[in-house]
C-alpha cells in the first residue's frame, strides 16, 4: 500500500493506492491543490478510483467535486452528507474497494453528523474526529461532543493499538500517531469520562474559521454562485427545526403546511423519495422562483432536503424574503426514511 500526504500544511489530503493494481483513493482534497493531485497521480502512474471527503468541511473549499468533474471518478461521502454531488453515500460497516485494498467505513459523528473514518489495513484516516493529541471541534451546527466521545472511545479506540492514525488536520507539526498512543496519551481524552469530555469541549472558545460561510455553503449545497445571497450563521440558527414526527402530525391535520422540497429533481425521484404532496423548487432556483409561493407568505411552510442542511438555508432565505412561518424538517429525508415514514418516488 502506498500512502502520501499531499498538502504538507495543517490541512491534510491523503492519497492511498494499491501497489499492485496502481488504483488510488484520494481523501479530503482541497480545491486549491487539484492541479498538484493530478500531477502526483500522473507522476506515480496511478489511476484514481474514487475521491472521498471524510465530512463536510467548514475551513476549506472541498476539491472533491472538481476532481470528480475532471477525472470522472466517483465521489463518496457518508449518507448524512448534505451535498447532492455525491455518487455513493456510504454508512458504517460498508467497504470501499480500491484495487486489492479494502477501506472499511466507520461512522464517527461528533465533529459533524456526516463524519466518517476509513480503516485501510492497519491505517485509519480519522478526519476531524480524532486528531494527534487532540480532537476536532464540536461547536459547528450538528456537532456533538458526546457523540464524538462515543465515536472515539467505542469505535476508534477499539482498533488494535498499532493502527496508524492519519488525521485531516494537524496544528502542531505532527505527522503520524497510533491508536495505542492516542488512547493512553491524548490530553483531551485521557482519564476523562463522557460528561467530563462534554464539559471540557464546552469550555473551549474556538475562534470561527475565517470565511466560514463562503466555504460551508458551496461544500454543503454544491452551489458556488454569487447570485445567491446566503444567510449568515445567526439567521441559520434562528430557523425552527421540526422533528419528522411533528411534520408527520402536521400534514395529517385539516390545514397542513406547504411542504417545499429544495433538492434536485433526480434526488426528489431518487432512492430516498419525497413526501407526498410536496412541491419541488431546487435551492439554486429558490430566490428567483420564491414568488410562486406568494400565497403562503403568512401560512406554514416546511422545507425539506436530503439531510436538513440545504433546507435550513432555504428556510432562512424565505424568512429573509418576508415569509413569516417557515420551518425545517430536521434530518431531512435521511431521517424520514430511517423512521420508516411513507415516501413517494414518482
Ligand atoms: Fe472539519
Amino acid at each position: 500500500m502506498l500512502i502520501r500526504e499531499l498538502n504538507q500544511i495543517q490541512c491534510k489530503t491523503y492519497l492511498v493506492a494499491c501497489a499492485e493494481t496502481r488504483r488510488a483513493l484520494l481523501i479530503d482534497p482541497e480545491r486549491g491543490h487539484v492541479d498538484r493531485y493530478l500531477g502526483v497521480l500522473a507522476y506515480e502512474g496511478l489511476r484514481l478510483d474514487a475521491v472521498i471527503d471524510t465530512h463536510t468541511h467548514a475551513d476549506h473549499l472541498s476539491g472533491a467535486a472538481l476532481m470528480k468533474e475532471l477525472t470522472g471518478v466517483r465521489l463518496i461521502m457518508h449518507k448524512r452528507a448534505p451535498t447532492p454531488q455525491v455518487d455513493a453515500y456510504v454508512d458504517d460497516g460498508e467497504t470501499i474497494d480500491v484495487g486489492r485494498l479494502s477501506a472499511r467505513v466507520l461512522h464517527t459523528p461528533g465533529h459533524t453528523p456526516d463524519s466518517l473514518s476509513l480503516l485501510i489495513g492497519d491505517h485509519v484516516f480519522t478526519g476531524d474526529v480524532l486528531l494527534i493529541g487532540g480532537t476536532g471541534r464540536t461547536d459547528f451546527a450538528g456537532g456533538d461532543s458526546g457523540e464524538q466521545y462515543d465515536s472515539i472511545t467505542e469505535k476508534l479506540f477499539t482498533l488494535p493499538d498499532a493502527t496508524v492514525v492519519h488525521p485531516a488536520h494537524d496544528y502542531r507539526g505532527n505527522t503520524v500517531s497510533s491508536i495505542g498512543h492516542e488512547r493512553t496519551h491524548n490530553p483531551r481524552l485521557k482519564d476523562r469520562g463522557r460528561q467530563e469530555y462534554i464539559d471540557l469541549m464546552a469550555s473551549i472558545a474556538f475562534p470561527l474559521p475565517s470565511k466560514i460561510q463562503e466555504v460551508l455553503q458551496p461544500n454543503q449545497t454544491a452551489i458556488d454562485d454569487d447570485k445567491i445571497h446566503f444567510p449568515d450563521l445567526s439567521q441559520l440558527n434562528e430557523v425552527r427545526q421540526l422533528a419528522p414526527h411533528a411534520v408527520r402530525t402536521a400534514i395529517a391535520e385539516n390545514h397542513p403546511p406547504l411542504l417545499l422540497d429544495v433538492r434536485e429533481q433526480s434526488e426528489f425521484q431518487g432512492e430516498l423519495g419525497h413526501i407526498r404532496g410536496s412541491i419541488l423548487i431546487p435551492l439554486k432556483q429558490l430566490p428567483e422562483r420564491a414568488d410562486e409561493l406568494s400565497d403562503h407568505q403568512a401560512s406554514p411552510i416546511v422545507v425539506v432536503c436530503r439531510s436538513g442542511v440545504r433546507s435550513t438555508t432555504a428556510a432562512a432565505i424565505l424568512t429573509g424574503l418576508g415569509f413569516t412561518d417557515v420551518s425545517n424538517l430536521r434530518g431531512g429525508m435521511v431521517d424520514w426514511n430511517e423512521l420508516g415514514l411513507p415516501v413517494e418516488r414518482q
